[in-house]
């Protein structure tokens, strides 16, 4: 594995999975001082919580140190500075960068102007691979493994850049099925569904979740994303499409997980959390783990 920049899912090969998963499960709990002396920079410039603060904690915990900026209005992005002045000038500040955009497309473009270890937090609604790293792990974790489950996806499968990311990583599998769920409006682009014909990956498209529910292993639920619609009126239309309560979780089996990668709005009710099936914020948990390892690995393969 000598991998030093992660900007897609898509390159990903199953050995380097298996290989972030095993780190994670090592470091799960576990400091160390891998990156002593070491500078992580996470550049954001959209909102974020889990990702950032996660990824400011995994640094920490491998021993790194942390410049951030949280907020584009803080930075000189907000004065019109390019992407490609910006890298350029953290490159010489830090000796890892962490980057979230708002645009498809802005990680591979950072990645023109700098060489040092890179990872992608999300860019706008294409790609969250550091995530779909962590929903793996957590899989994996909560349901002995991957080969044989039913999958189903539900929510906003166009815009969301965690199940573009997750769709890719699962194709290094052998899932039984991979169900979309979703609005008509909200279904997964047709480069995903092409993607698992080509690659021999059973799935299916409804809208129907009720009559889903008894074949499902594995929810990954998402938020209707208001941010990534033209107009408030667009995204009233579809909010509130699917909304996980105890009544539906129970039309599934008690093996049943649910992950969601946060932050919902009204799709899970609170009330499920309380349930054996809820797995979101052990899953939000694990991202700590995968991105110590993340961060250790990528360092490692281009420090020494
Ligand atoms: N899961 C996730 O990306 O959450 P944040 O937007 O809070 O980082």
């Amino acid at each position: 594995m000598d991998r030093t920049q992660l900007t897609t899912s898509a390159d990903l090969t199953r050995e380097e999975v298996d290989f972030f998963m095993e780190e994670a499960e090592t470091l799960r709990g576990n400091n160390t001082d891998d990156l002593k002396g070491r500078v992580v920079a996470t550049l954001f410039l959209e909102p974020s919580t889990r990702t950032r603060l996660s990824f400011e904690a995994a640094a920490h915990r491998v021993g790194a140190s942390v410049i951030t900026i949280a907020d584009p209005k803080t930075s000189s992005v907000s004065k019109g500075e390019t992407l490609a002045d910006t890298i350029r000038v953290i490159e010489k500040y830090a000796d890892i960068i962490v980057m979230r955009h708002p645009t498809a497309g802005s990680a591979a473009e950072a990645v023109e102007y700098t060489k040092k270890p890179f990872l992608n937090a999300g860019d706008g609604p294409n790609q969250h691979p550091t995530q779909s790293l962590l929903d793996i792990y957590t899989i994996k974790r909560e349901c002995g493994g991957i080969d044989g489950k039913t999958i189903a996806f539900i929510g906003d499968l166009k815009y969301g850049r965690t199940v573009h990311s997750l769709t890719y990583i699962l194709t290094l599998y052998s899932p039984d099925k991979i169900i979309f769920i979703s609005p008509d409006e909200l279904k997964v682009p047709e480069k995903y569904t092409q993607m698992l014909r080509e690659k021999g990956i059973n799935f299916e498209e409804t809208s129907d979740l009720n009559a889903k529910m008894p074949e499902i292993d594995v929810i990954y639920m998402t938020r209707i994303q208001r941010e990534r619609f033209e107009s408030d009126a667009e995204y009233n239309k579809l909010k509130g499409s699917y909304i996980l309560t105890p009544e539906v979780v129970k039309l599934g089996r008690e093996s049943l997980r649910i992950l969601h990668p946060l932050p919902r709005v009204d799709e899970i009710t609170p009330a499920v959390d309380e349930m054996p099936q809820s797995a979101c914020f052990r899953q939000a948990e694990n991202g700590v783990y995968m991105r110590m390892a993340l961060l250790k690995n990528l360092a490692k393969n281009f420090y020494s």
